[in-house]
């Protein structure tokens, strides 16, 4: 695997961005839990959680699990969705391996696809909800990926995304990215033996916007949004409605 400093600069270009993004989840996906567990001491739980708690989920609804991972998400929606489908897709094979692992009763079937959040193998308006949890910062334009959740969804259908935020004041954010660079390095090596795997957390972040610029983003593909800070303003939610 790649140093971090190779890393960050992959995490550059978006025509290397993802190949980046893709080896570090090649390297962690086997660990992936392990990691989101001590890397958050379990809060990681509490936010995805809280995101379940603010879905409607009427019988029936059709679900996109967008950049599922190892499939938490897509799993709780549906244990809690009667009747529904959860499609579960991710670009990372080895991440949907771990997430297909996880069976369990659920009221609703969930499936595992392969597919580019930049280009979603699914027809128009094919989906009544799209969530999407921690995969923002690694897509090689938010913007591209935006449009495609709005394509698919049907008018009247909803986005929730929730991902790190960018913290304010500046010096807050630095120190927070400071923490996550030397905690983060530490937990690669000792998890993965590459201290890169962990430090991709605040390289994404320190290339990304933050979250008022993903609400402007999402307003401008056509979304009417509603963005939530927490845990002061370390995660944010942002509810997109496409329009009736
Ligand atoms: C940090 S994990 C988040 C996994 C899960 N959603 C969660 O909340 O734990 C980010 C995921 O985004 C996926 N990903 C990155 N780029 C992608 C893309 N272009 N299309 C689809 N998935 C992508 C990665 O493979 C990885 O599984």
């Amino acid at each position: 695997m790649k140093r971090p400093s190779a890393i960050a600069t992959a995490l550059d270009r978006p025509e290397t961005k993802q190949d980046a993004v893709d080896e570090v989840f090649d390297a962690v996906a086997q660990r992936y839990d392990l990691g989101n567990d001590l890397m958050s001491l379990g809060w990681h739980t509490r936010w995805k959680r809280r995101l379940l708690d603010g879905l409607d989920l009427p019988p029936g609804t059709q679900v996109l699990d967008l950049a599922t991972g190892t499939g938490d998400l897509a799993w709780d929606i549906a244990e809690r969705l009667e009747d529904g489908l959860v499609v579960a897709s991710d670009i990372n094979k080895a991440m949907l391996a771990v997430a297909r692992r996880k069976q369990r009763p659920t009221r609703s079937p969930v499936t595992f696809e392969v597919a580019d959040a930049m280009a979603l193998p699914y027809d128009d308006a094919s989906f009544d909800l799209v969530v999407c949890g921690y995969a923002g910062r690694g897509f090689p334009s938010w913007p591209v990926v935006a449009a495609e959740v709005h394509r698919v969804l049907r008018p009247g259908g909803v986005f929730w995304n929730l991902d790190f935020a960018r913290p304010h004041p500046p010096w807050w954010d630095g120190v927070v990215r400071a923490w996550m660079t030397a905690s983060g390095g530490l937990l690669g090596l000792v998890l993965h033996g590459h201290a890169a795997t962990y430090t991709y957390i605040p390289q994404t972040l320190a290339r990304y916007p933050g979250q008022r610029w993903l609400t402007t983003e999402l307003e401008r593909v056509g979304f009417r949004v509603v963005m939530t800070e927490t845990t002061g303003a370390l995660m944010a939610y942002h509810k997109a409605e496409k329009a009736s």
